[in-house]
């Protein structure tokens, strides 16, 4: 059911009255109440229970004030859906007990039925919109087919991403035979998520700033197009982030998304007059801004804004997620800035 939300109007360039504001990683390790819970249970398993979930959530919605909730899980599971045996160790990040490399590795992943292996990220989403109550919009999200594969055929995060270039170089067709598998369980996942009720999308394509213009075009961009064509619903916006966006966003636009959310490379308001009308920016503060003093951030933001007034479609986020040192004050100063704030031209 889609929300009548500053949200929502931003993401389908309507006027908004100040730029909406969420921040990526908002549900995490930077509050202290997330490290409550994970006292109590593993990284897993707080995605996986359901009721969880959805009190991690529900943090940032209650302590931080945010326009928009995201829901609480990984882009890991649908690798793990698959069969890739995922586990996290405390500060290794992910690891894939079956690195994806061979033919047959490929033809040993599971094309799963989603609602058996991901039904609890369902369950997760109503339990979150019943506690919204339509206050602020639910989004929901996966990670896009080249970051799930460089994961799942590393077997772990990387830096160079050497063994998954390797792969797409002198085997192109085994690379796409397993972009193609995943693609299909993310769309059957993504629209798992709108059937349960999200409001809007964003497909994280985390690591494709590693690719070459035409690697990202034939391993990426193509696998993103093919999502956003069998998940779109009138009503639900989608959003397409990727570190390298500011290199990519024209391809990324050709993809039909209706927000590209920015890296903080970009010159924002240059790239939202560089993209075709009716798509919105998402970004694009660099997240090390809130580690500096407070009168640093309210300049670095209020700058952002005076020059991206005169552009509809403007959703206020970081061009990354948060790093779990930033101050919490910091956060929640930047979100409680961005409310205060008020475009000049409807004043
Ligand atoms: O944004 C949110 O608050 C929603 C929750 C969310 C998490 N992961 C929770 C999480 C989202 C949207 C993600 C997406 C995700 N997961 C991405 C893409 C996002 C991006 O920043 O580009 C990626 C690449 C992953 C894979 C992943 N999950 C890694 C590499 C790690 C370890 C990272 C690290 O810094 O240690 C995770 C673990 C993870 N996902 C944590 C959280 C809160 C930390 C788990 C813990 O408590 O130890």
């Amino acid at each position: 059911m889609p929300v009548s939300h500053l949200f929502i109007e931003a993401a389908f360039c309507q006027a908004t009255p100040r730029p909406p504001v969420w921040m990526m990683r908002q549900a995490g390790r930077f509050m202290k109440e997330y490290w409550a819970i994970k006292e109590k249970y593993t990284f897993l398993e707080m995605v996986k229970i359901p009721e969880i979930a959805a009190d991690v959530t529900m943090l940032p919605v209650d302590l931080l004030g945010i326009d928009a909730a995201i829901m609480f899980c990984d882009i890991l599971v649908t690798a793990e859906a698959m069969g890739g045996g995922l586990s996290f160790h405390a500060g290794q990040g992910p690891k894939f007990s079956n690195p994806v490399r061979t033919a047959a590795d490929i033809a040993a992943l599971r094309i799963p039925d989603i609602y058996e292996s991901l039904g609890y990220v369902a369950e997760m989403i109503k339990i979150v919109q019943e506690r919204l109550n339509n206050s602020i919009p639910l989004i929901g999200f996966a990670g896009a087919p080249f970051t799930v594969m460089s994961y799942l055929v590393e077997g772990e995060s990387s830096k160079d991403f050497k063994i998954t270039k390797l792969l797409m170089n002198n085997h192109p067709a085994l690379a796409h035979s397993l972009l193609e598998k995943i693609t299909r369980v993310t769309i059957d996942y993504l629209n798992l998520q709108i059937k349960a009720g999200v409001n809007a999308i964003q497909i994280f394509d985390s690591w494709a700033g590693a690719l070459s213009w035409d690697d990202y075009e034939e391993f990426s961009h193509r696998y993103i197009k093919q999502i956003i064509a069998e998940v779109r619903v009138e009503g639900i916006p989608i959003i397409s982030f990727c570190k390298g966006s500011s290199v990519f966003a024209p391809m990324m636009a050709a993809a039909k998304p209706d927000v590209i959310s920015v890296d903080w490379n970009a010159d924002l308001p240059s790239l939202k007059k560089s993209l075709p009308s009716g798509i919105a920016v998402q970004g694009n503060l660099d997240p090390f801004v809130l580690y500096a003093d407070k009168s640093v951030i309210k300049k670095k933001i209020y700058h952002l804004f005076d020059r991206m007034e005169k552009e509809n479609g403007f959703i206020f986020n970081l061009g990354h997620g948060i790093m779990p040192d930033i101050p919490f004050d910091n956060v929640k100063y930047a979100i409680d800035i961005v409310k205060e704030y008020s475009y000049k031209k409807l004043v």
